[in-house]
């Protein structure tokens, strides 16, 4: 029998944990595979982070979006509901990194899911690294790694006494193999997924998991403004066509789903024993080369 019952849940508005009559939950005997965990989200106003926090409510967890965008972050976490709630956070500042975390403790008593996926893509212009601007440079590390230690560091802290937690980052395709994005990006991808391996090591022996997820290329508005920079004029619905269709798995499009789902596979009991793992969601494009060889008829 479905029941539906009152529940106290708190609320955050800007700069504290509120408490509140709000929201409701379901007495049934369905159990999401997140029931009852508190996931703190970086860069989850927007793109992968908010499609993440929707799948993580769905299987039952409250979730914490820390973003730098302090307007669309109360809307994400408006339209999410009340099991959502918004802290600003810029992932450059470690002391921000730690409030967030701080933050999520206080309201909810503990931490059980870090996700990390705020990320930037930098300046597309220059490809001759004879040319690269390292000021630029600087900036896409400090936001892609320096962020993302900082969000491993802080929950590991929270995470280590208690002895369990799933850490999860963002990484990328472009940082499996070369020529997939600028040298800034694919070299702060390729980093994320030397950080989970390094940390790892040692968070294991704490109980904690950590992991990253390396996705293809998706229509979030990070992805469809960088491609608007390269066809300039070019309409929306165009732009989402073209990076639809660069996938090489017939029948399936990549899509922010997708990566939400491996996001809450890795999350929840049913990743128990995954730790260090680079979950790749790109339907096989970066798995093989094709070799070019001329066909018999036109060797002579
Ligand atoms: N969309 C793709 O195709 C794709 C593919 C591979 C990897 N990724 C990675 O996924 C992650 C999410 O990207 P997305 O496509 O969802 O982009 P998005 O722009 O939709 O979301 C990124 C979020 O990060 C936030 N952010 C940026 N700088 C920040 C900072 N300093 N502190 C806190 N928050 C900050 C932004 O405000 C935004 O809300 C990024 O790490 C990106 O590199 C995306």
């Amino acid at each position: 029998m479905l029941r539906l019952i009152a529940r106290r849940v708190v609320t955050a508005r800007a700069g504290g944990c509120r408490e509140g009559r709000v929201g409701f939950s379901s007495t049934a005997s369905w159990r999401g595979r997140l029931q009852g965990r508190i996931a703190l989200i970086t860069g989850g106003a927007s793109g992968l982070g908010k499609a993440t926090a929707h799948e993580y409510i769905k299987e039952g967890a409250a979730v914490i979006l820390a973003d730098i965008d302090s307007r669309l972050g109360p809307q994400a976490a408006e339209e999410l509901g009340p099991q959502a709630q918004f802290v600003p956070c810029d992932v450059t500042i470690e002391q921000a990194v730690a409030d967030a975390v701080d933050f999520t403790v206080t309201c909810h008593g503990r931490l059980d899911i870090m996700y990390s996926s705020a990320g930037i893509v930098g300046q597309l212009d220059k490809s001759d690294i004879s040319q690269l601007d390292l000021d630029q440079f600087d900036r896409v590390m400090n936001v892609n790694v320096r962020g993302t230690l900082a969000g491993i560091k802080h929950a590991a802290r929270v995470m280590g006494p208690v002895g369990s937690g799933s850490i999860i980052c963002t990484a990328s395709i472009s940082g499996l193999m070369g020529g997939l994005g600028t040298h800034p990006y694919a070299i702060s991808k390729f980093s994320v997924v030397g950080i989970v391996k390094s940390a790892a090591s040692e968070l294991c022996r704490r109980g904690i998991r950590l992991n990253c997820i390396s996705p293809f290329a998706i229509p979030t508005p990070l992805v469809v403004h960088q491609f608007s920079e390269i066809y300039k004029g070019l309409e929306r619905e165009r732009i989402i066509e073209i990076i639809d269709s660069l996938g090489v798995l017939k029948g399936a499009k990549c899509e922010e789903i997708d990566v939400a789902k491996a996001a809450v596979y890795l999350a929840s009991d049913d990743a128990k024993y995954v730790t260090g793992h680079n979950l790749v969601v790109d339907g096989g494009f970066t798995t093989f080369k094709h070799l070019n060889l001329p066909m018999p008829a036109e060797v002579v």
